[in-house]
């Protein structure tokens, strides 16, 4: 069986299309960004009359939203305990509600509606193998206690029997994201929502009582508010999200077995860590594996990390079909509690929503009813909790994942490049990237990164060029796959 090189949401779903901007347009309020992040902002504003335009680069879902595990728990690894450690039980508490709270909206919404996503109440595992983990884990299960989580801390686990702890959060749930986005989409454009494909944010022009939205195709809209909803925020005045936000990414694999795990999510403690979850698309059975997660860009090789990933699912579940393979990435805050509010403090009309720290789908929920209530002047007891003005601390503890080796690709030749393949070479003290087509056609790439100049790096597994600063993502041959970059990558027509 052949593996296909895509993520099971968007490989089982077909989203609907939308054309370009063809003409400058008007409206109460655009939304940048066709993730979860935008595309429940946009749902929301349109279910309170507003005239909603709602704006992507690439297509809907091509961002991380459609290649992410898809489990809905507010069960964020360890987070409670260094939550209560950073901020005390108030906040830790707060966090937890919001997201739980984000979790039943999605459920109620879904059955409102009649949106099948295959929305499942599961049971949340954190579990270690290790002894000396066992601790961190009985303290997390302990901030469970003082902050009235419903959950504990158990020996083993219903799928490893072998755990020696495991902290248990109950009644989570984990779905199917394109379903999901694909019925909130439907909602929108019945409400009236206007959505462009291809069509990119590229500036802002603030006039007195208006926002002028710079497009891509040429074309402006004009509007009262914005909500950047870009993942990594593609405007901002100052550095603040250039200077607080790092990407890390991770590969994913979905095989093909006619055995599930037994009811729940798991991840493990230790590193590297692993996530583990059932999925059923219609007929078909699978179970995700995920792992391997690493600063985005760090130039080490991206086919390995498939491998080991293949390794371990086989090793630990006895799963031998991958059937689906994808990587991705997500922006961590520096305290990693998203980043949702007012862009800046003195910019009252322009909204983000960023940082969700690779658990952004009940936060992103969380963050678009948060923007939803700023635009309607609503109270909402989460603002300050995400606000990007909030004091914050930063989340010092070691990631422990793979060191970097920043050298992949450099070490291969033009003469000795197979088809698929990319060399790093030298021209003039710079870095050019070459690569070999599946033809054999050689592509020349200036390797420094179109948004601030930082030098991308091979990605062998997924044949992009990534860049380590702030995660944009490039083909091959150089054109944007994943911001914040917007201009592809200079070609060179020769050396
Ligand atoms: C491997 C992995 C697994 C994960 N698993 C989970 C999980 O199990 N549970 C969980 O809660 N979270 C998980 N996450 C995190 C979660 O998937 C993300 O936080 C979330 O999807 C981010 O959504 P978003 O809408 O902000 O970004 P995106 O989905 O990336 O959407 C942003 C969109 O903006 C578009 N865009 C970019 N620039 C522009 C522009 N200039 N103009 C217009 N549009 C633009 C992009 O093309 C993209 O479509 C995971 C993350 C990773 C990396
Ligand atoms: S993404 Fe910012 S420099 Fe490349």
């Amino acid at each position: 069986m052949s593996t296909r090189h895509e993520s099971i949401w968007n490989g089982t779903v077909e989203q609907p299309s939308f054309k370009p901007l063809k003409e400058d347009i008007e409206a109460d309020i655009v939304v940048a960004g066709g993730g979860i992040a935008g595309i429940t902002t946009a749902f929301l504003l349109s279910q309170e009359g507003k005239n909603v335009v709602l704006l992507e680069a690439r297509t809907l879902l091509s961002g991380t939203s459609g290649y992410t595990t898809a489990k809905l728990s507010a069960q964020h690894y360890l987070i409670y305990a260094k939550l209560i450690e950073l901020y005390g039980e108030n906040i830790a508490k707060l966090y937890y509600e919001a997201n739980c709270n984000a979790i039943s909206s999605i459920e109620s919404w879904a059955e409102a509606r009649g949106i099948d996503c295959d929305f499942l109440r599961e049971d949340s595992y954190v579990f270690t193998k290790q002894q000396e983990m066992k601790s961190s884990l009985e303290k997390e299960a302990e901030a469970y206690k003082k902050l009235c989580i419903d959950g504990d801390v158990i020996e083993g686990s219903p799928a490893f029997s072998d755990a020696v702890a495991s902290p248990v959060m109950r009644n989570q749930a984990m779905f199917h994201p394109g379903k999901w986005l694909k019925g909130l989409i439907h909602e929108m454009e019945n409400a009236g929502v206007r959505i462009f494909e291809n069509t990119s944010l590229e500036d802002v022009e603030k006039t007195d009582d208006k926002i002028v939205c710079k497009t891509g195709t040429e074309h402006n809209i004009t509007c009262s508010d914005l909500v950047i909803a870009t993942h990594f925020p593609v405007y901002a005045e100052n550095k603040f999200y250039v200077n607080n936000m790092s990407a890390e990414s991770s590969v994913a694999m979905a095989f093909k077995t006619d055995k599930q795990l037994p009811t729940g999510m798991y991840i493990t403690a230790e590193m590297p860590k692993w996530t583990m979850r059932n999925v059923k698309v219609g007929e078909e059975s699978y179970i995700l594996v995920g792992g391997e997660s690493h600063p985005t860009g760090d130039g080490m090789s991206e086919e390995e990390r498939y491998n080991r990933t293949a390794l371990y699912a086989e090793e630990h579940l006895g799963l031998t079909k991958p059937a689906f393979r994808w990587s991705t990435r997500d922006y961590f805050s520096p305290d990693h509690i998203p980043l949702v509010g007012h862009l800046h403090e003195d910019t009252d009309h322009i909204y983000v929503l960023t940082g969700f720290s690779k658990w952004g789908l009940s936060n992103s929920t969380a963050g678009a009813q948060i923007i939803k209530d700023l635009i309607m002047g609503n109270d909402n007891p989460y603002i300050a909790l995400y606000s990007p003005q909030r004091e914050r601390e930063e989340w010092t503890a070691s990631s422990g994942e793979n060191e970097a080796v920043k050298t992949y690709g450099a070490n291969k030749t033009i003469e000795n490049l197979k088809n698929n393949q990319a060399a790093v070479i030298k021209k003039d003290d710079k870095d050019i990237g070459v690569f070999k087509d599946e033809n054999g056609e050689l592509h020349y790439i200036d390797l420094s990164c179109t948004h601030m100049g930082c030098g991308v790096k091979w990605n062998d597994g997924d044949l992009t060029w990534d860049c380590p600063c702030h995660a944009s993502r490039f083909s091959a041959t150089g054109e944007v796959i994943g911001g914040p970059a917007t201009e592809p990558l200079e070609k060179i027509d020769h050396l």
